[in-house]
Formats: structure tokens, sequence, C-alpha cells
């Protein structure tokens, strides 16, 4: 199939292209590189060995987004290309609104114009919010503790009610627990621009020397050690859900989990990462992060019933892809500042 892949240049989107290239599927790029780089296009297809069309446009833009389906047969759509950091989402709301919210009408409107059948949406376990763990698919939402997490939940919303009313149309949202790790060659990761967010590209410039010391945020969680527990999962693993997800979408609205159904506390991913790569990763105990919930983790029995999809790579290989990434990744960390 024609697929046309939104942040395809990003993290998840990069990986997510190789797998569907190595599964025979043709990808049609189209990413604002505001979270990515212009070199992540060319790595996918010295990896895939295929060529990808490539549009630098912002899909939130009607007639950019347009332009593409008026030039190409597309047979299905995979929408990552979104905001994603939570604490910028509290900064500038109406930007992750704007942005997260219209791209996916604008989108899911130019499949219902141009006759596109097959939407799948990169969601978050975000969605959650404090429910009891493990989340489910069938539970009720609870309202997340951001902009963010709101995004989501109403780009949900308007993809389920759009399905119910087109029967034409067929709709997967996959929502993500915690994505970490790289492509076994060591040339695509996560490669946040300044300061890392997230637990592990922070984990793994500390060591590499870029950044001094890991900030553990809080240890007074009711977990297995105070520390904060998420459902870690392999990006492969993660590429290989959205093409499972994809070539298995039928009719209808199909909500999936996309984890592992394991909880990994901080302080355990740290020990991980230290035995399995040989290298220390200084931390210190800080407070609690704003927002931040004890535990997350997937129940995952769903995916696996409809779909036939299971993670299959462990910690142990999470944590050593994303160290070969790092090591690999000579993108100078410009105006690091210690917080
Ligand atoms: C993991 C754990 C932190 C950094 C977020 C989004 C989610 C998805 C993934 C987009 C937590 C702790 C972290 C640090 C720490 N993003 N931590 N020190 O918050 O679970 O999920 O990113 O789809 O939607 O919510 O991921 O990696 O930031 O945190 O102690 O420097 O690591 O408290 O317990 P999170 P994370």
């Amino acid at each position: 199939m024609n697929i046309l892949v939104t942040g395809g240049a990003g993290y998840i989107g990069s990986h997510t292209c190789i797998a569907l290239l190595k599964a025979g599927h043709d990808v049609i790029i189209a990413d604002n590189l505001s979270n990515s780089k212009r070199d992540t296009i060319k790595k996918i297809e010295s990896i895939s060995k295929k060529e990808v069309i490539f549009y630098e446009v912002d899909v939130s833009c009607e007639k950019s987004v347009n332009n593409i389906f008026s030039k190409h047969i597309i047979q299905g759509v995979i929408h990552f290309a979104s905001f994603k950091a939570i604490g910028e989402s509290v900064q500038n709301p109406l930007e992750y609104y704007y942005n997260n919210v219209v791209s996916t009408m604008v989108l899911i409107k130019a499949c219902e114009n141009f006759g596109v059948g097959k939407f799948v949406f990169s969601s978050s376990a975000t969605v959650y919010g404090n429910n009891e763990v493990p989340f489910v698919e069938s539970m009720n939402l609870l309202p997340t503790t951001n902009p963010y997490g709101e995004t989501k939940v109403m780009s949900e919303r308007i993809l389920i009610d759009v399905a119910n009313s087109n029967p034409y149309l067929s709709v997967s949202i996959l929502r993500y627990f915690n994505p970490v790790g790289a492509h076994e060659s060591g040339l695509i990761g996560e490669s946040p621009n300044g300061v890392p967010n997230n637990l592990m590209p922070y984990i793994t410039q500390v060591a590499k020397g870029k950044l001094k010391k890991l900030s553990v945020f809080g240890d007074d969680y009711s977990t297995i050690d105070g520390t904060g527990v998420r459902d870690y999962i392999h990006v492969l693993d993660l590429a290989d859900g959205h093409v499972a997800a994809l070539e298995n979408l039928i009719e209808g609205v199909h909500i999936y989990n996309l984890g592992t159904g394991k909880g990994t506390s901080v302080l355990e991913l740290i020990k991980a990462f230290e035995e399995v790569n040989l290298v220390e990763v200084p931390y210190q105990i800080c407070g609690r992060r704003p927002g931040d919930i004890d535990s997350c983790f997937a129940d995952v029995s769903k995916v696996a019933r409809e779909l036939g999809w299971r993670a299959k790579r462990d910690l142990l290989s999470m944590c050593r892809d994303a160290w070969e990434f790092e090591k690999n990744n000579q993108e100078i960390c410009l105006n690091v500042s210690e917080e």
C-alpha cells in the first residue's frame, strides 16, 4: 500500500517508515522538521535501500495536505506529527491544541474527500490519566494532567465520531506507553533538541558525559522502590505494531495499547542500563516532577488477541540499542545547560 506518514522524520515515525518499507509498502513522508532532521530521510532510505517521497510541510495546513493527496494515490495514513512535551504543553497550550488537534481534523477530512479508507493514529497512555494500572482500552479516560494529554483525548474523540459516521473509514488508535531504544544500525534513534525531557535519552547523555548527573524525580511514589514505574517498549516493536494495525485494519474504530505489559521503575532502568552497557549513570534523588503519576503500564491482551502482535524485545536490548545510538550520535548538543 501507498502510505502517507506524517511526522515520518521523527523518532517513532522514522522507525515505522523502515518497518513499512521492509513489509513492502511505499511511503510518503510529510514532516515540518520542527522536532526532527532532514538527514533522517536519507538514513531511512539507506537503511531500507528504498526511496521515499518527502514533503516538508505543516500538516495542520489544509492547502499543503490537499496538495499531497491530489498528487498521490494514498491507501492509508499514519499520523504521528504532533508536539509531545508535557511541560511545554502547559506553557503553550494554544500551540498544542492548534497543532495537534487541527492537524488530525485536516487529515481525516482529506481522507474523506479523497476516499482514503485507512487511518492509524498515534495516541498515548497519557489519555488514561491516573487510572488504576494495568490500563485497559475499555477504561473510562480520566482527565490528564496537561494540555498535551487533552489533545490526544480530543483527537481520539474526533476520529471515533467521524469513523462512526462514515462506514468507508477504518480507524486504529494506538496508545503508546514509553518508547525507547533505537534501530540496530545505530543510525537513527531518539535525539531530542536541547536537554531531554524523557528518561532514556537523559540517561544515555549522562553515560556519554554530555550531562553531569540524572535527577530522579521523586522516590516517594507507591511503587516497588518509590520511583516512577513505566512500561518501556522498544521502538522497533512499536513500529511493528503499526504495521500490524495497518495491515489488519477492518471497518470501524479499534483502540489498542502498545506496550509490554511490564512496569519498570526509574532505579531498575538505571541498573539495567549500567549492567548491560558496563557504564555508570550518576544520579541524585530530587522532588517529584509536576504531572507525573506513580505507575503506568499496559494490559496488552487485546492487541495480542485481535492483531496477533506482542512486544518481543526485552529491557536489556532497549538499553543496549539506546546506548549504541548515543555513542554513534555525533549531533553536538548546543547550549546544554545543567538545570
Ligand atoms: C519516565 C519516568 C519520570 C526524566 C512521557 C509522556 C508520554 C510519552 C513518553 C509522548 C517518570 C522519570 C524522567 C528525568 C526522571 N510521550 N524521570 N528523570 O513522563 O512517563 O511519558 O513521555 O507520547 O506521553 O507523558 O516519560 O521518560 O519523561 O519519564 O526521574 O530526567 O522517569 O518521573 O517516572 P513519561 P519520561
